[in-house]
């Protein structure tokens, strides 16, 4: 894709990202660190977070990971010390770890349900919560990542519906209530996003053409798509937005063709 940014609009930043090492999260990190910000990247297993601390170094960034579950609020609590120690503070911060499977609501169990609810909306409450006085100091802010399948209905995924209509009421509250401390909170809200491997798992191959045809910009999105719409909301362009959940669909929810 062309270059659309000036240079190295987030020199100097410190940015912390759940689920930073792979997916659409870690397509946010990576070019967050190409545009100059020092990551500390988080996932459950430090082996996720490997090829993207090598592909960061490689061009240069800086790369600290650090492996946590963010359904553990003590081990959240480390990983954000352990990155105010290394860096010195913490500018930004991604919620992007996410759990999901496709089950039909009558199949799921109560235990199912819970543990997307737990790590997409416990999780991020966990890291914003943990993060909070290195946000007040740096007058930082926060990135969620939400989707669209709550905004219609999604069949087999009423869990992630419910997680993620929970992580865009976690944004607005926040948004309101640290506001004031100058921290801005923001959500991006992907809609069909090829290879990803949310898409692989939901995504049956025959559907993928169907689909296609019926999103309005006549093509799935592409990592790179969240890519800039995160560094728009992070970077100074924005620093008048709060509190906003942006979609980027290519207009699919409208039309009820966020997933099937
Ligand atoms: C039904 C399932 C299941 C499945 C797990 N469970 N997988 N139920 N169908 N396929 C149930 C288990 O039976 C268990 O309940 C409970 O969930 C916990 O399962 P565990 O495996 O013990 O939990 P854990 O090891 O913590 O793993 C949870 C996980 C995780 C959610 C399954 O492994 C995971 O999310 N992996 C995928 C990560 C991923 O794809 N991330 C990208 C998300 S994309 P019982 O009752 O048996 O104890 C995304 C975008 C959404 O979020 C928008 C898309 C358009």
């Amino acid at each position: 894709m062309d270059k659309i940014f000036a240079d190295n609009i987030l020199q100097g930043k410190v940015a912390f990202v759940t689920g930073g090492g792979t997916g659409i999260t870690g397509g946010v990190a990576r070019a967050f660190a190409e545009q100059g910000a020092k990551l500390a990247i988080v996932s459950r297993k430090i082996e996720n977070l490997e090829a993207m601390k090598a592909e960061v170094e490689a061009f240069g960034g800086e790369c600290f990971t650090v492996a946590a579950d963010v359904r553990e609020y003590e081990a959240i609590e480390n990983a954000i010390k352990q990155t105010v120690e290394h860096y010195g503070k913490i500018d930004i911060v991604v919620n992007g770890a996410a759990g999901n499977f496709l089950c039909a609501a009558d199949q799921l169990s109560p235990n199912g349900f819970g543990t997307v609810v737990d790590i997409d909306t416990k999780g991020t409450f966990n890291v914003c919560r943990a993060s909070f006085e290195a946000l007040k100091e740096s007058k930082g802010q926060i990135l969620n990542i939400s989707a669209t399948l709550h905004y219609l209905a999604t069949p087999m995924q009423i869990h992630v519906s419910a997680a993620k209509a929970g992580v865009d009421a976690i944004t607005r509250n926040l948004s309101v209530e640290w506001g004031r401390h100058g921290i801005r909170v923001n959500g991006i809200a992907p809609g069909p996003i090829e290879d990803t491997e949310g898409m692989k798992r939901l995504l049956m191959p025959e559907l993928k053409e169907k689909l296609t045809r019926k999103i309005p910009l006549g093509r799935f999105g592409r990592i790179a798509d969240i890519e800039n719409a995160a560094l728009f909301l992070t970077s100074d362009a924005a620093s008048y937005v709060n509190g906003v959940t942006l979609v980027v669909d290519g207009g699919s929810w409208l039309l009820g063709t966020s997933l099937t």
